[in-house]
């Protein structure tokens, strides 16, 4: 693999939070596109499935972390009533702007509630959830932020946690920037994307970031287009 040495510390445009809900609508909407088309979503939804097959519960709490729009939490939402799994669905994202987006789209979920949250001042005895899902949101953040919120993640998942993100990686970068020109309509998008991909993670990012969770079981897996999950389980749930 071509590698970006270091993870880059620039900052993505979509976190500055002047941005108006006109702007962070189209910016979305652009993310859930290549979330689509890149098959992104996907990755979580059958990680998702795997853990419902291994921890059976009746009902599952799930706790999305930097939701945007909520266009994930639908996607589960729907995967898990055609399947008869029951469950209850929380989004939080900084951004309140993004969460009204969230709110207004998911009108007809019974089952989404979405809260504007910053996840570094998050009180795990405020979240409890069964599975934590955090999705292209991770890389937001400095690998000391990381280490500090991984232990809070696992004290609020009694199953475990599911991370989706991008893999820092110089093919991905261009052929991203491909991708971008000819589908993304916005620039920011299209900036933060690429950012994005510079502020992403090797496999051993997740190895090192492991340590601060020892007495969770993982695996981090490679997964296309330019991905990794990386999943934490608690042993004995
Ligand atoms: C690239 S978007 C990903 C959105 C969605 N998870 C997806 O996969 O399409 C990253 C999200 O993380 C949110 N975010 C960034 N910093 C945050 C923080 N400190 N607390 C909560 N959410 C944050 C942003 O507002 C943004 O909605």
């Amino acid at each position: 693999m071509i590698r970006f040495k270091q993870r880059s510390t620039e900052n993505e445009l979509m976190d500055d939070l002047s941005l108006d809900e006109i702007q962070i609508r189209s910016i979305l909407k652009d993310i859930t596109l290549a979330n689509k088309w890149l098959g992104g979503n996907n990755i979580t939804i059958k990680a998702l499935d795997r853990l419902f097959k291994e921890h059976p519960r009746e009902k599952y709490t799930i706790l999305d972390i930097g939701c945007g729009d909520g266009s994930m939490l639908r996607e589960v939402a729907d995967h898990c009533a055609e399947n008869h799994i029951k469950t209850q669905l929380i989004g939080l994202d900084l951004n309140e702007k993004s969460i009204n987006i969230a709110k207004e789209s998911s009108r007809g979920y019974g089952n989404i509630r979405y809260l504007t949250q910053d996840v570094l001042a998050l009180k795990p005895e405020k979240f409890r959830c069964d599975i934590l899902l955090c999705t292209l949101t991770l890389h937001h953040f400095s690998r000391e932020q990381i280490h500090t919120f991984i232990k809070k993640f696992a004290l609020l998942a009694t199953i475990g946690i599911i991370v989706n993100d991008l893999d820092r990686n110089k093919i991905g970068f261009a052929l991203f920037k491909v991708f971008s020109l000819v589908f993304m309509k916005t620039h920011v998008a299209k900036h933060d994307g690429l950012v994005s991909i510079k502020s992403g993670f090797t496999k051993n990012d997740f190895h090192i970031f492991s340590r601060s969770v020892p007495s969770m079981d993982y695996k981090v897996l490679w997964r296309w287009a330019f991905r990794y999950e990386w999943i934490l389980t608690h042993p004995n749930t």
